[in-house]
């Protein structure tokens, strides 16, 4: 062990031993404490030197590597280290998945402290890159600079930036230049806006002072070809936004709805924004075993729409439904999991918190020609209440697809109190979706359950849980 600065340790030949949360991994200080790594493998044997020390524990990187994990491959993407996204692109894609599945394992056991069957093998995404279906970029006049950057005396002609938030640095962008999470032509789409910006002198958004005209990018884009961009300004400068606006159109005629916001709001959430439609339609449309699904700029969808359709086909086989069922669907979104029961079930009510979202799901039924869904606005503890159950009937099975804070326990209560044959619960944590199986368990065993990765490269899965009544 040395010292450099003060706090600043090094400790040599440390061995990464596991991946811990938030895809930073895990290592064990000679002192016993546990140091968080980023961009190591469990496997390398590396020196550390700390940044941060707490009470229980270090923050530190790897300055030197002795042994390479044999789980670790080389990054596809440039922007690797820098960017906070893809953080386990260092790491096999099965090793990723074995500890996504033990993640969920552990959450259940440790956290649920429930009995359960064994798991169903964890289903990988078949897509490993280029499988997200919407992204977003933040323009800044104060571009991340790379530490080869700030040595080199090297002046900075320009500081302006499309892409990433730095993890932890409110004002600071990495730019993209190449990103293999979005199907081109997003690569190309957001390049050039960044271009044609800095050829005409539009002025990338000042974090600090909160001034510029450009601000976001949104890109949807769907299986079925179509394109939604939508890019957010903080000027009102109809003059400079047309032009781009213009440029883009002519420049990508394959993109199907252009939109755009005006925000000068301290934050650059677009949902209580006016959005207004500069060309083509205002939404794009989804497609998914012959059901189409509308999506607008301010529509949730499953970001990655191919492993949509496997967690769908699993939470509708856990379903076990045979045509005759009362079905609700809680936290329904766009409707989207209740219009892909719909036809193995008598009817399905779906409930969710917003109304947008709500709107979306009738009208996506109409499309789609369904019409035993029914769809209801409201937050859920509020809503799904003895005098709903009354009038809408008891149901046969129930499916939940909380947030990631999970079920309020007044849900939870009602699911009791309720006590459907069967429960669906789907969840993006699966730490939230253990502390509610505890709630459940007295009254339900868990049967079935398959965690599925939608989000190769990132530490995040989903899992899918059958509970029948005991
Ligand atoms: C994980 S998404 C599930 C969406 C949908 N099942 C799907 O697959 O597209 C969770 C949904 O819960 C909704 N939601 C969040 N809090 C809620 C609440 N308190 N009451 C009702 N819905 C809520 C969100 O708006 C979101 O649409």
């Amino acid at each position: 062990m040395g010292r450099k600065r003060r706090e600043e340790i090094i400790f040599e030949n440390i061995e990464v031993l596991d991946a811990g949360a938030r895809g930073v991994s895990v290592a064990k200080a000679p002192d016993g404490k546990v140091i968080f790594i980023p961009n190591v493998v469990p496997g390398d044997v590396v020196d550390v030197q700390t940044f941060k020390k707490r009470k229980a524990y270090y923050e530190g990187k790897a300055t030197k590597f002795h042994e390479y994990s044999e789980h670790r491959i080389t990054p596809v993407c440039q922007h690797f280290g820098s960017c906070g996204g893809c953080k386990w692109q260092n790491m096999t894609y099965e090793r990723q998945l074995f500890y996504k599945n033990r993640e969920v394992y552990n959450n259940l056991k440790r956290i649920g402290k429930i009995e359960l069957p064994d798991f169903e093998p964890i289903l990988g995404s078949e897509k490993q890159f280029f499988y997200r279906n919407k992204m977003e970029f933040s323009f800044s006049n104060s571009r991340w600079m790379t530490e080869e950057e700030i040595q080199s005396d090297k002046e900075i002609e320009n500081s302006n930036a499309l892409g990433f938030h730095i993890p932890r640095m409110w004002d600071k962008i990495l730019d993209i230049t190449h990103c293999s999470l979005q199907e081109d032509p997003s690569n190309a789409i957001r390049n050039e806006v960044r271009d044609f910006a800095n050829a005409n002198g539009l002025a990338f958004f000042n974090p600090r002072e909160h001034s510029g005209l450009l601000r976001t990018l949104m890109l949807r884009t769907a299986s079925t070809g179509e394109i939604m961009v939508l890019i957010q300004f903080y000027d009102d400068d109809k003059e400079k936004r047309e032009l781009l606006l213009n440029h883009l159109q002519a420049k990508f005629p394959e993109i199907t709805s252009l939109q755009y916001v005006v925000n000068q709001k301290a934050n650059d959430t677009i949902y209580d924004q006016d959005v207004t439609l500069y060309k083509g339609r205002d939404y794009i449309l989804e497609e998914m075993e012959g059901l189409h699904f509308s999506i607008n700029a301010k529509s949730f969808y499953q970001t990655n729409s191919a492993q949509a359709y496997e967690l769908y086909k699993i939470t509708r086989d856990f379903a076990g439904l045979t045509g005759n069922e009362l079905v609700y669907d809680l936290y329904t979104g766009t409707g989207t999991i209740a219009q892909f029961v719909a036809k193995k079930a008598g009817k399905v009510i779906g409930v969710e918190a917003v109304p947008e979202a709500i709107e979306d799901a009738k009208e996506n039924a109409k499309r789609n020609n369904i019409t035993n869904c029914e769809f209801f606005v409201g937050d859920m503890k509020v809503v799904f209440n003895d005098a709903f159950i009354a009038a809408h009937g008891k149901p046969d099975v129930i499916i939940t697809d909380p947030p990631r804070d999970g079920m309020h326990k007044d849900v939870v209560a009602q699911l009791i109190n309720i006590a459907p044959k069967r429960i669906v619960y789907v969840s993006c944590n699966s730490a939230t979706q253990a502390r509610d199986l505890a709630l459940l368990d007295e009254h339900y065993k868990v049967t079935r359950v398959r965690p599925v990765d939608m989000f190769p490269q990132t530490h995040h899965v989903e899992n899918v849980v059958l509970l029948e009544k005991r």
